[in-house]
């Protein structure tokens, strides 16, 4: 795998178990990672990350957790010794719950042989404009929350944060190099655009400074799905 490879996630929303493992077989050994939601954890359980892991592929297991410190602290160390190499929180819920997570995960990994997962926060939902977010009482741009949170799931300790392309500039400007963005909604040229509203290019956002681009449908829905996989790949290499 190049570098350009590790940093394409392919999210493998199925319904079922079935259906990602012929997704598997299509792509599993072309990509490095593989996302698991709460669609298919939901009716697969840990099969799905063994499935994933067997596969050769690393787990990013996208539950987005939001709870209290407590119950987020005990998911996040399951997920751990599950094996997952990537899963996020969301910001929302809270420093207290993001940093009693990240304790617990330090506490299990030190002294183990288990490998720390990246942990991610979620900050504002991609699906969610101003207008959503005053009506649960928040008075702020999405882009301004964005970055407030971006910046508290940082001092909390979290590796890095899931954001939407046009973001991504300004939490790296802000926030170093160093701390991860994971980006969804990203769109190959040849592509339609689903429900995705502000999508860029894969080229675009690794221009822009994404660690991890998240795709879907372009890929799971392609005639071809390993064809567009290196399509994919191609357009990622344009940027670098
Ligand atoms: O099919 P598509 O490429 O739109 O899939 C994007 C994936 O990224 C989905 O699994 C979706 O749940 C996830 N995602 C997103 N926007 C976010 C966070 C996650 O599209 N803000």
């Amino acid at each position: 795998m190049t570098d350009i490879e590790e940093k394409l996630i392919v999210a493998l929303d199925a319904p079922t178990i079935d259906q990602a493992k012929r997704m598997i077989d299509k792509i599993g050994g072309r990509v490095k990672w593989l996302k698991i939601g709460s669609q298919l954890f939901t009716g697969a359980g840990p099969e799905a990350v063994e499935m994933v892991k067997k596969a050769g592929c690393k787990v990013f297991l996208d539950l987005k957790y939001h709870d209290i410190p407590a119950t987020v602290s005990g998911a996040v160390k399951t997920a751990v010794e599950m094996g997952v190499d990537m899963m996020n929180i969301h910001a929302l819920a809270g420093r207290k719950t993001l940093e009693t997570a990240i304790r617990s995960v330090n506490e299990l990994c030190a002294g183990s042989d288990v490998a720390k997962p990246l942990m991610i926060a979620v900050t504002i939902l991609t699906s969610m404009d101003a207008e959503d977010l005053a009506e649960i009482g928040i008075e702020r741009e999405p882009g301004e929350m964005v970055t407030r949170l971006a910046a508290m799931a940082k001092k909390a300790g979290m590796d890095g944060v899931v954001a939407s392309p046009e973001e991504t500039g300004l939490i790296k400007n802000t926030l170093g190099e160093r701390f991860v963005v994971v980006t969804p909604g990203i769109r190959p040229e040849w592509a339609g655009k689903d429900d995705q509203k502000r999508t860029k290019t894969p080229a675009e956002a690794i221009r822009s400074g994404s660690d991890y681009i998240v795709i879907g449908r372009p890929i799971l829905k392609s005639d071809d799905p390993a064809d567009a996989v290196r399509r994919t790949f191609e357009e990622m290499s344009s940027a670098v």
